[in-house]
């Protein structure tokens, strides 16, 4: 039988190429999206091709709501989630000095990138408890943050404060749910070519290429991460929970 894993923000980017690879490695999807439904449409389409199911769901996770709808549809669809990854986010609609940054913004980025996935995770987590754990099902959360979660941005600390967030959120989680046999990791992707980045990309272009800002010289790409969250759905990182894993080209590195 399938394993079957909930991906938030599966429409595009990042989540999009995690979905595709877990669909590659035999995993049914829920296919969660925002506004985008010709993009979700075209992420079925591809976890199809796979020979794995793909379930879409619209829901806003920063919506108390939408976050239960999700979670209803996703067990009616499957009867089961294995793995959330918490992926869905947003970058500040205008980067702005903090001296000048609103709180309108802050309120935005707190709800969409930290209180959704906590929230969802809680949700989430008490369905895992309760659907039992059996030797060869362990249920588990991934948590998708950024370097942001530690490299100060002032033109944009509402995005970092939220990812800073989810690190704690990643060590509570991981801390309550080690008892019921369900890992949580966090993983830190670096500069990732998706529509996030593409208003950025010739000021990432530059410090990629022209002034050694990683190790690993070029822009990652969703498959990186999808790569990573494969690995930890096939239960390849078992003694580790509370997890951080960079996947950022070496970013994180200090250097002399
Ligand atoms: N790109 C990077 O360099 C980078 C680096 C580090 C971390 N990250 C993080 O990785 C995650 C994905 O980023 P990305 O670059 O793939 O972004 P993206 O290309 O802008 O895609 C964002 C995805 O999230 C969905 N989404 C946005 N708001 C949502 C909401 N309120 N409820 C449900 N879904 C929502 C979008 O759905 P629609 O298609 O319907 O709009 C889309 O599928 C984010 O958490 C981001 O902070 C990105």
């Amino acid at each position: 039988m399938s394993k079957t894993a909930l991906v938030t923000g599966a429409s595009r980017g990042i989540g999009r190429g995690i979905t595709i690879a877990l669909a590659e490695a035999g995993h049914d999807v829920v296919v969660n999206y925002a506004r985008n439904r010709e993009a979700a449409e075209e992420v079925q389409a591809e976890v199809t091709k796979r020979g794995q199911k793909a379930h879409l769901v619209q829901a806003d996770i920063a919506s108390t709501d939408d976050r239960q709808r999700l979670v209803d549809e996703a067990m009616n669809a499957f009867g089961r989630i294995d793995l959330l990854v918490n992926n869905a986010g947003v970058a500040p609609t205008q980067r702005a000095d903090i001296l000048e940054a609103t709180e309108e913004s802050f309120d935005r980025l707190i709800s969409t990138n930290l209180k959704g996935p906590y929230f969802l995770t809680q949700l989430v987590a008490a369905r895992m408890i309760s659907q039992g754990n059996h030797d060869e099902s362990k249920p588990k959360i991934v948590v998708v943050s950024s370097i942001s979660a530690y490299a100060a941005s002032v033109d944009r600390g509402d995005y970092c404060i939220a990812k800073a967030g989810l690190t704690m959120l990643t060590q509570l989680w991981a801390t309550r749910l080690a008892e019921h046999g369900i890992n949580v990791y966090e993983l830190r992707p670096g500069i990732i070519a998706t529509d996030m980045t593409g208003g950025v990309k010739a000021k990432y272009d530059k410090l990629i290429f022209e002034q050694d800002l990683t190790p690993i010289k070029r822009w990652g790409e969703p498959e990186d991460v999808g790569k990573a969250v494969v690995a930890i759905a096939q239960d390849l990182l078992p003694f580790s929970t509370g997890q951080v894993i960079d996947i950022d080209g070496g970013f994180h590195l200090r250097r002399l």
